[in-house]
């Protein structure tokens, strides 16, 4: 098999949504000869994803808040592959409130599936990597919103700029190793869910795409090529840093 990431195994949290970032990067993967495993806590969804991948695309249902799940879809990808190289920590949630409306059990929560999963996995995905001697690359989808003030964004940005110098750390602690780690900054991106939304109200897109420089949205894919060229060898010297895919929003 050829391809940009052939004979190596992945594994993309939060892969199960339908239009979603993490299925473009399962699927951009998948053609450059990777074996991809797609995870995601909805069932139906991971598996219906990883169908339309096809191949050796395979879904598993993983909650990445749980540390145990985390050991039993890690074990289980090292005992058919015999290890894991890429590690897409892509899975997320945003409850977008200002401050007064914001209560302790939101925060908790977003912190929760969006960094706390984020400490889990790369703990458990540098156990598998270091033990299998051949380096990795481990992407955290981080966000715009890790990088600079929105308002109602804040227990998000939060847990986004958290998950990003995280991985800087352990991107020093594993250098030695070869396992890369890097960070990844969507703008607006149009999955699924707000294509649906913008369907039902155009006068939205103007007002959105209208402070994004570019002039649009960015497309999954974009954001998939993005993680595909830091999962393969061509990042090979590329660690510790932080990747924005945002039409040149965050450059004003
Ligand atoms: N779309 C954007 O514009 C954008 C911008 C910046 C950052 N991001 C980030 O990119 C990532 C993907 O975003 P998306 O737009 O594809 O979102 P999405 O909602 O389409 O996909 C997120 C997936 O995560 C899954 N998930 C939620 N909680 C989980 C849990 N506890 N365990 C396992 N899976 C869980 C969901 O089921 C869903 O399939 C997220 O981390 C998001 O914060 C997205």
């Amino acid at each position: 098999m050829t391809g940009r990431v052939a004979g190596k195994t992945a594994l993309v949290t939060g892969a199960g949504s339908d239009g979603g970032l993490g299925a473009a990067t399962a699927r951009r993967l998948a053609e450059e000869g990777a074996t991809v495993w797609l995870t995601d806590i909805d069932a139906a969804g991971v598996q219906a994803r990883a169908a339309e991948i096809g191949g050796r695309a395979r879904g598993l249902v993983h909650d990445v808040t749980s540390e145990t799940a985390w050991d039993t879809v890690i074990a289980e990808i090292v005992a058919e592959g015999g290890g894991l190289d890429i590690l897409v920590n892509n899975a997320g949630i945003a409850i977008l409130r200002m401050i007064e409306a914001l209560t302790p059990q939101d925060y908790a929560r977003q912190m929760e599936v969006n960094m706390t999963s984020g400490f889990l996995g790369m703990r458990a995905g540098v156990a598998a990597m270091r033990a299998a001697g051949r380096g990795g690359s481990i992407i955290n989808l981080s966000s715009v919103a890790g990088l600079v003030g929105i308002p109602g964004v804040s227990a998000y940005a939060a847990s986004k700029a958290g998950l990003r110098l995280f991985g800087k750390a352990i991107a020093l602690e594993t250098a030695k190793q070869g396992i890369r780690v890097n960070s990844v900054h969507p703008g607006m991106i149009l999955t699924g869910m707000q294509s649906v939304a913008l369907k039902d109200n155009p006068d939205q897109f103007a007002i959105i795409t209208a402070g994004i420089p570019m002039g649009m949205m960015g497309d999954p894919a974009d954001v998939a090529n993005m993680v595909l060229f830091l999962a393969s060898d061509e990042a090979r010297y590329v660690t510790g840093a932080e990747f924005v895919v945002d039409g040149g929003l965050t450059a004003q």
